[in-house]
């Protein structure tokens, strides 16, 4: 039988430090590398440095510095180790989108490259996993063919990731599809199919392309998602003007197969570390190659988006009575979405800050991300509760919806508040309940009663 392939794992975020761990799941030596020491050690104790159901499990069960461990998870800052580790490297490096601009930062997987290529003395293939704009894996082969000593032994593959956080462990393991895109003739196919010919990809379609389309494959993936979010949300404005219900409207359409009822959530709009940076960077690389017009419309996708985000601002004035200076507003939720505690690009932080900058009073609460969010914006007021939050609040927002938001007791809350006004910016709490219970209750596109 022929030893199976060492992989390495370049970058340990969410998609990095999930795919190590799932590679060990599956039976592979794994060595897993970031820059930053401290998060190296903590990864080698088996601790995962952010909120990932699941995936500190699925860690301590393979990380080599946890007893009882299978050992064969094992993470380092060295380049000359994993360049001598490993036959097939995954780069799982971030893309940020630059500052001030919309096209993204490559300079992580740029450097990445630049770090690996000088010590891959023999034959290796590296596989990007990063969402990078659409002809970076061209670029990136030549610069290793051009500075790795073992040449054209280097070879580039690109394999998409789809994982969503939150899910990240149960994506990853189970994958609606694997893509991956190479050159013809190499043996990156056959490397590749050995990799996921684990229980990974059992009953997934293995889609195998070209580089150009495995790249576009994750950034079109991503510019759907968003416009289908921006597209429902669009319905709820038309829906407020007219008195119509965007909920009922969303499950109705959603009914038709070709439409389909997920990612139809109106509300106050997508953030996060993906969906936002990735839209702006593919109308950013569009220019680049000619066609921004083919990609216009993902600039109406981001103004609704970032609408939703205003509007919400708004319906809160109007809630406490046409000014929000000197109000006191309670706001569950920082996360930009459920079991998460990220708050890249967040929605409901974004809010929460816009009305603290307008002189209200913001108390907020989230089960995991009150720590990053604290960070972000530490002239915010955090509480331990959802009732400590809403105390003596005039109005309060539900900006993200955590499961333990829709467990609330309106009555309970009631007492704790000075108006019992609920804006729910998710549309997930149920409004008779709260209704009954003597709120105000107003959502994004339902009729006020
Ligand atoms: C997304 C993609 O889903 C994933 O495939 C890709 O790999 C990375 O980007 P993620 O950013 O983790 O994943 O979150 P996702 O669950 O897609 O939600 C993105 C945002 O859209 C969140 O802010 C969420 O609240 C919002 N959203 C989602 C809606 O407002 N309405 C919906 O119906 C669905």
């Amino acid at each position: 039988t022929r030893v199976a392939p060492r992989i390495t794992v370049i970058g340990t975020g969410y998609l990095g430090a999930t795919h190590a761990a799932a590679m060990a799941e599956l039976g592979f030596e794994v060595l897993g590398l970031d820059v930053v020491p401290e998060k190296v050690e903590l990864l080698s104790r088996g601790r995962v440095p952010m909120y990932e159901p699941g995936l500190e499990e699925l860690l301590r069960r393979h990380a080599a510095g946890v007893e009882g461990s299978t050992g064969r998870l094992r993470f380092t800052t060295s380049w000359r180790e994993v360049a001598d580790f490993g036959d097939v490297h995954f780069v799982c490096v971030n893309t940020p989108q630059r500052h001030g601009e919309y096209a993204c930062d490559m300079s992580y997987v740029d450097a990445a490259i630049d770090s690996l290529a000088p010590l891959l003395e023999r034959p290796a293939l590296v596989v990007g996993k990063s969402t990078v704009p659409v002809g970076s894996a061209a670029r990136l082969a030549d610069r290793l063919r051009e500075l790795a000593p073992a040449g054209p032994g280097v070879e580039l593959a690109w394999n998409p990731e789809f994982l969503r956080e939150g899910f990240a462990v149960e994506d990853t393991l189970h994958p609606d599809r694997v893509v991956i895109g190479v050159e013809p003739g190499g043996r990156a196919e056959e490397l590749l199919r050995r990799v996921y010919a684990t229980p990974i990809a059992e009953g997934s379609p293995f889609v195998v392309t070209d580089r150009p389309t495995a790249e576009l494959v994750k950034t079109a993936a991503n510019a759907f998602l968003a416009t289908k979010i921006s597209f429902i949300n669009a319905m709820a404005e038309v829906c407020e003007a007219a008195d119509g219900d965007v909920v009922r409207l969303a499950e109705a359409i959603g009914h038709d197969d070709r439409i389909g009822a997920k990612f139809l959530r109106a509300g106050i709009g997508f953030g996060g570390g993906c969906l936002p940076k990735d839209i702006r960077a593919f109308m950013a690389r569009a220019g680049e190659l000619g066609v921004d017009q083919a990609l216009t419309f993902l600039r109406e996708v981001d103004s609704v988006n970032m609408r939703r985000r205003a509007h919400m601002v708004e319906l809160t004035r109007q809630a406490v009575g046409g000014s929000i200076l000197g109000t006191r507003i309670g706001v569950l939720g920082a996360a930009f979405k459920p079991d998460s505690d990220d708050v890249r690009d967040s929605p409901a932080l974004n809010i929460a800050g816009q009305l603290h900058l307008q002189g209200a009073q913001v108390t907020v609460h989230d089960p995991k991300a009150t720590e990053n969010a604290r960070r972000l914006f530490p002239t915010l007021t955090y509480a331990g509760s959802a009732e400590e939050a809403v105390r003596g609040a005039d109005v309060v927002l539900h900006l993200t919806e955590w499961r333990e938001y829709r467990e609330l007791d309106p009555a309970a809350l009631g007492e704790a508040v000075a108006h019992r006004r609920m804006l729910d910016g998710r549309n997930t709490l149920d409004p008779e309940v709260w209704r009954k219970a003597g709120w105000t209750y107003r959502a994004l596109g339902r009729p006020t009663v």
